[in-house]
């Protein structure tokens, strides 16, 4: 089909433009956005040289209170008041010091999607345009990862606790059939249990919180010394389950445990699943990319066999904050959770409403960014094995700190280190008060940032070692600040 109409922009009145948020002045615009790009630059080149993460302060947090903009201000004034008051407190995750809880360190490249991404600003709810090509290539490569078949659909969303969420709610579905839609839960929705390890994130509980079953539906099965799943009190579970009534429905396997890294044996689980006809989900927020790491892929052996997967981009593989994504075997079955038709979403033969399958047919979003760049260039211009050659690296450098750690007679390692975190602390009077004063202390600093967790209900220094920047004389820098700290506590 031709087109109808060849409206060229000089055939567009005058007046109709002046509405337009467009700048006036398009060179003077461009000076300030070439300064801005460098200036973004040159702050991740010198990350090194600034405070990993400073308090706002009273004052300065009062200047977040001001009153809302009805008249236009400069982008210069509106950009320094950014560099004033917002660059210099963020969270601090671009530094090498930051070994707080799974963050990423972000890259250079995946800034400059963004920016590229903004100026597309696609909806990639639907429709028929380059950028879901993209969205859908990941999704095939992310399907070769893990060896599933073509049906697998996928799906970027803000993180894992929201892929986890759909993978629920798919299981849910496809446990209860249509009706849950429209009726809810009903008599035999209330009977669903779910199990996972004690070692779990908690977005789980949470996903069957929303999920309408009750955070209570998850039965939370002991694990062993090395936080692995115990399979024989997982089994006894699903038959104290069943023996009661009640209808077990879906498994979660955790591919690398937020406390300490730890992967359930997650062939031992798929097989378990199968036999007892379970749904199997993993929990694979960060760990399930090791896929990409030839010496950690065999901690992934079964995740070929699940039904579905939650993982992050955002977390390992340094893509910017946020690059959530879901995959799950069955795309009829996802598509079965989350579909649902309106005169104004309808799929056309040709033209931009083209193709049957959209992403909101895959969940609950209508709008969504185009997340799916970000990953792309960055997968791309890296490449998965440098990727994998990284994570192991900062692996490598677990095991240097767990090393330090050992080999210093104040300090003492609470929990095995199977991948890149390290829960350690300073032997000491009141050691929980002792290593959560230090850890504050340490964030304080500006120079690396550990957060807390609790091993058998002791509270450790915690040092994930996520960022792609951070090297050894990083992990030094934690060992002697620890142990100064420490000494004069
Ligand atoms: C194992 C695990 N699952 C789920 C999550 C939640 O992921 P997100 O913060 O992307 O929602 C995390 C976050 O650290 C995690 O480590």
């Amino acid at each position: 089909m031709g087109r109808l109409v060849n409206m060229s922009t000089s055939t567009i009145p005058p007046a109709s433009r002046t509405m337009s948020l467009d700048p006036a002045d398009l060179e003077g615009f461009r000076r300030e956005a070439h300064r801005m790009l460098d200036d973004a630059i040159d702050y991740v080149a010198t990350i090194r040289e600034r405070p990993l993460w400073q308090p706002l302060g009273a004052q300065l947090r009062g200047r977040f209170r001001a009153a809302q903009p009805a008249e236009p201000t400069p982008l210069s004034a509106v950009y320094q008041d950014f560099l004033d008051t917002v660059r210099p407190y963020t969270v601090g995750n671009v530094h090498p010091g930051f070994m707080g809880w799974v963050h990423g360190g972000g890259t250079l490249e995946g800034m400059l999607a963004e920016m590229l991404a903004g100026a597309l600003n696609a909806n990639c709810g639907g429709r028929d345009h380059a950028p879901i090509e993209v969205e859908r290539q990941i999704v095939a490569w992310v399907r070769e990862w893990f060896g599933w078949p073509a049906t697998a659909s996928g799906l970027f969303v803000t993180g894992t606790s929201m892929a986890n969420l759909i993978a629920v709610l798919t299981a849910r579905r496809a446990a209860l059939g249509d009706a849950v839609r429209s009726q809810g839960l009903g008599a035999e929705g209330a009977r669903l249990t779910a199990y996972a390890s004690a070692a779990a994130h908690a977005c789980v509980p949470r996903a069957l919180d929303y999920a309408g079953l009750g955070s209570e539906a998850l039965r939370r099965i002991a694990t062993d010394r090395e936080q692995r799943i115990d399979l024989v009190q997982l089994r006894a579970a699903i038959a104290a389950d069943r023996a009661a009534g009640r209808r077990p429905f879906l498994v979660v396997g955790t591919a690398g445990s937020v406390d300490i890294g730890a992967f359930d044996d997650l062939r031992a689980l798929a097989a378990l699943a199968a036999e007892q006809q379970l749904w199997f989900h993993v929990d694979g927020a960060f760990g399930a990319l090791g896929i990409l790491c030839p010496g950690l892929a065999p901690l992934l052996a079964g995740i070929e066999s699940a039904d579905s997967l939650a993982l992050d981009f955002h977390k390992w593989a340094q893509v910017p904050y946020d690059a959530g994504f879901v995959l799950v075997r069955d795309a009829a079955l996802q598509r079965a959770a989350f579909a649902s038709r309106a005169q104004y979403l309808e799929r056309a033969a040709h033209g931009l409403a083209a193709g049957e399958h959209w992403p909101n047919d895959y969940g609950p979003d209508l709008s969504r960014g185009f997340r799916a760049l970000k990953t792309w260039i960055t997968l791309r211009v890296h490449g998965t094995r440098r990727l994998g050659e990284m994570m192991a690296e900062t692996c490598r450098l677990a095991r240097h700190l767990a090393a330090r750690v050992a080999a210093e007679s104040e300090l003492e390692l609470l929990a095995p280190v199977p991948l890149n975190i390290v829960c350690f602390r300073y032997r000491g009077g009141d050691p929980d008060r002792l290593n959560a004063g230090i850890a504050a202390q340490l964030q304080a600093s500006g120079i690396v940032a550990p957060s807390t967790t609790r091993i058998a209900g002791k509270l450790a220094i915690r040092a994930a070692i996520f960022n792609h920047r951070t090297q050894e004389c990083d992990v030094e820098r934690l060992v002697e600040a620890v142990l100064r700290l420490g000494r004069a506590a």
